[in-house]
């Protein structure tokens, strides 16, 4: 995102606690603030120093397992979290929000591809707690002059295609970032998290979507709301559905590696099939998603991940 709003000649300002991002990964000439966003005075010494107009909070943990097993760290990280910024740019009368929401908020949608006004029901603390920000956003616009965009991300994968900056955590879930690793002999072999699911293959389906095109998503979220849009809740997914062995397979075939690969228990909180009816982001914003291909993807990812190798080694 700092690099789609840096090429877009935007004036902005980053908060980050760095526990799993990088001082790197923001341009060099972008003003960082290294800290909390619970730390309310860090955030009116922010508010104080600069002419903020918008907000765009990415900050959050994102792992569906961890949250099933230390909920409370979700509850905090995500949704407490929330509320402290949220409160922040209300007393600041920062009246845009732009909020990174998911697809967990769904669980087992039941109709394939789910849409917005589909049931509520997440199967993990990870889906609720961003669930409960979302509802406060909801109520803190009805309230205040406050409007937020709400983007429920789908599965976020590849990497700045000028490999500029690309998923870096250690000890990363996801599964395109893993099966990278397993090719390029960073780990030993990719687990499949379940082959006994209600699917053709019997394995999780998911809508993958570049990280690039997540990011002018929200740029384009950013300018809908200054040119007076109104608050909204849209996927942010491109509608195709792949399942964990179509990944694996293009993942070999764009590595050109046969890395191993063994079937293992189902995952706790995982739903079996999540793919976007994305018809709502595409009339409400001139979104052209540029890379809406699963080689494509991959070959970011792959890049980056090479890339990685030779950094951290270093
Ligand atoms: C991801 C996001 C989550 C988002 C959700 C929306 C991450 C870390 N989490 O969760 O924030 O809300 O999409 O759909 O990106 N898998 C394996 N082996 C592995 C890793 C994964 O089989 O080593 C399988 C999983 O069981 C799942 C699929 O691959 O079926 C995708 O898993 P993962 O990349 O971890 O993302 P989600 O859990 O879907």
């Amino acid at each position: 995102m700092a690099w789609c709003l840096h090429d877009a000649g935007e004036d902005f300002v980053v908060i980050d606690n760095l526990s799993t991002g990088f001082e790197w990964a923001i341009p060099q000439s972008v003003k960082l603030y290294e800290g909390d966003i619970t730390d309310e005075k860090l955030l009116q010494t922010i508010f104080h120093n600069h002419d903020i107009t918008a907000v765009i909070h990415f900050a959050g943990s994102i792992i569906v397992p961890e949250s099933v097993s230390n909920p409370l760290k979700y509850y905090n990280n995500n949704t407490a979290a929330s509320r402290t910024l949220i409160e922040a740019c209300v007393k600041n009368n920062i009246k845009h929000f732009i909020f990174s929401s998911t697809a967990a908020v769904y669980g087992d949608p039941k109709v394939i591809p789910v849409s917005e006004d589909a049931p509520l029901s997440p199967l993990s603390p990870y889906g609720t707690s961003k669930l409960m920000t979302e509802l406060m956003l909801r109520d803190t616009a009805a309230a205040h002059d406050f409007q937020y965009t709400a983007l429920r991300y789908f599965n976020v994968a590849g990497a700045d295609p000028e490999g500029r900056t690309g998923q870096s955590t250690r000890n990363a879930t996801h599964l395109i970032k893993v099966a990278c690793e397993a090719a390029l002999g960073k780990r030993t072999h990719l687990g499949i998290f379940g082959a006994d699911f209600d699917t053709p293959d019997k394995t999780g389906i998911r809508d993958y979507i570049h990280v690039s095109d997540l990011a002018s998503a929200h740029y384009l979220a950013l300018k809908r709301l200054r040119e007076g849009g109104e608050s909204i809740v849209m996927n942010a997914g491109y509608g195709d559905g792949y399942s964990v062995l179509q990944v694996i397979d293009a993942v070999k075939a764009v590595s050109e590696v046969d890395f191993e690969v063994k079937t293992e228990p189902r995952r706790a909180g995982d739903s079996p099939k999540v793919v976007a009816d994305n018809s709502k982001i595409m009339s409400n914003l001139d979104w052209k998603p540029q890379f809406d291909d699963l080689p494509t993807i991959i070959r970011h990812a792959l890049n980056w991940e090479k890339k990685l190798q030779f950094k951290n080694s270093l």
